[in-house]
């Protein structure tokens, strides 16, 4: 038969640890280790463990050249696992693993990059909850649990050269009253059109410059690299008057919400799980999943070492423009990364070799009362006395 190697793939040597009895019965420190080759390939759904003879092997196929090999040497023990396992894949082979590695060849992702976006995402993780075990969940916790942080600047005493503060004026007033909102006011539904306003300023687009027949530059109140503007906006409304919940595609040129017809419920489970069980953020009228689709950046930058990065800074000028936004419209905004991506791409019916989830946006009218703590030290936005504790 003949095989290649999967296009791209990292081997990673992994160590994992265990308490064990035995080891401290010996005078050890009463940990086991075990270390193990982890492949890492982002056309499959998960690491693949192997054995240093499959391993050694699987660094002597080409990804791009054909090689035969016998039934025997398909059946031992160095090949059999990298060939039940995906990352050897035969020609004309058709199983999930094979069409998603042609799909990944013909993407142009940065090898690092796939595989970093890849087993980053996460599935059922309780953000909360780690947070909580970890004890990481207020500041003194913080403290106490983690020591001492890095200084909170580079240089903390006066500069060489001061400069004098000069007045501020509006759009510095707006920039104070910027806070990361963890308090919706579930009782008020948001009305439709400061949706409107919101979805047209963070993520409209107002004019467009065409090359050709197919070749379209959107113009938008955000930067993109190459101008591209990869990234798409989903809509999960939530509570808005006049707009029934459920996710919606925003559509930049048309300035419209097209319903996404999706094989999951997009009820509050599915909001707590998109929001990593964050219930503070599960409040917001209106979340916004930020999804890029990928190959279109990659279409210019091909195996570009900056282009996942070009993308990722794009979804922070978004989420920058959303929350102004909203502080200018009398809301609150926030953004998340602790996301579950997994269940995000399904509900959205994403093809993940080319789109993803970076990240979840959301917005809303503000509680009078701070439950969960919000930072506004300068009390721009809470009263110091309504602020929690
Ligand atoms: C990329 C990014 C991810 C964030 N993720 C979370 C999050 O998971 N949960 C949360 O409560 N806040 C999250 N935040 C908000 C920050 O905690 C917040 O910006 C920070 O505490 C400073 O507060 P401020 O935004 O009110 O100035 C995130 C912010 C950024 C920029």
């Amino acid at each position: 038969m003949d095989v290649r190697r999967c296009m791209i793939v990292v081997v990673h040597p992994t160590e994992q640890i265990e308490f064990a009895v035995e080891s401290l019965l010996r005078g050890g420190d009463g940990l086991s280790r075990t270390l193990a080759w982890q492949a890492l390939a982002p056309h499959l759904d998960a690491p693949v463990s192997l054995g240093a003879e499959a391993q050694a092997a699987l660094g002597t196929f080409s990804p791009s050249a054909w090689t035969t090999i016998s039934a025997d040497e398909a059946g031992s023990a160095a090949l059999a696992p990298l060939l039940a396992g995906g990352l050897l894949l035969q020609r004309g082979q058709d199983s999930e693993a094979a069409r998603r590695d042609e799909r990944l060849r013909a993407t142009h992702w940065h090898p690092l990059a796939a595989v970093m976006h890849a087993f980053s995402r996460w599935e059922d993780v309780d953000a909360v909850r780690n947070m909580r075990e970890s004890q990481i969940e207020t500041a003194s916790q913080m403290r106490r649990t983690l020591g001492a942080p890095p200084p909170h600047a580079a240089v903390v005493d006066g500069g060489s050269f001061p400069l004098a503060r000069q007045p501020g004026n509006e759009f510095d007033a707006l920039l104070g009253r910027r806070v990361t909102c963890r308090n919706f006011d579930a009782d008020r539904p948001l009305p439709l059109a400061m949706l409107s306003q919101m979805l047209q300023r963070a993520f409209g687009s107002s004019a467009c410059q065409r090359e050709g027949d197919d070749l379209v530059f959107l113009k938008k109140n955000v930067p993109s690299g190459g101008g591209l503007h990869p990234i798409e906006a989903y809509v999960v409304v939530c509570n808005v008057d006049g707009l029934p919940s459920g996710l919606y595609l925003y559509q930049a040129q048309a300035h419209a919400l097209k319903p996404v017809d999706s094989s999951t419920d997009i009820d509050r489970d599915f909001v707590m799980s998109m929001v990593g069980q964050q219930h503070w953020f599960a409040d917001a009228h209106v979340l916004v999943v930020l999804a890029p689709r990928f190959n279109r950046t990659y279409w210019k930058y091909r195996q570009h070492a900056k282009s996942y990065r070009v993308v990722a800074m794009e979804a922070g000028h978004l989420s920058q423009t959303l929350y102004l936004s909203a502080t200018d419209a009398g809301l609150g905004a926030f953004i998340t990364a602790a996301i579950n991506e997994k269940p995000i791409e399904r509900a959205l019916g994403l093809d993940t070799i080319n789109e993803g989830v970076l990240a979840v946006c959301g917005f809303g009218w503000r509680d009078s009362q701070m439950t969960t703590s919000e930072l506004d030290p300068a009390g721009h936005v809470w009263h110091p006395a309504a602020q929690a504790g």
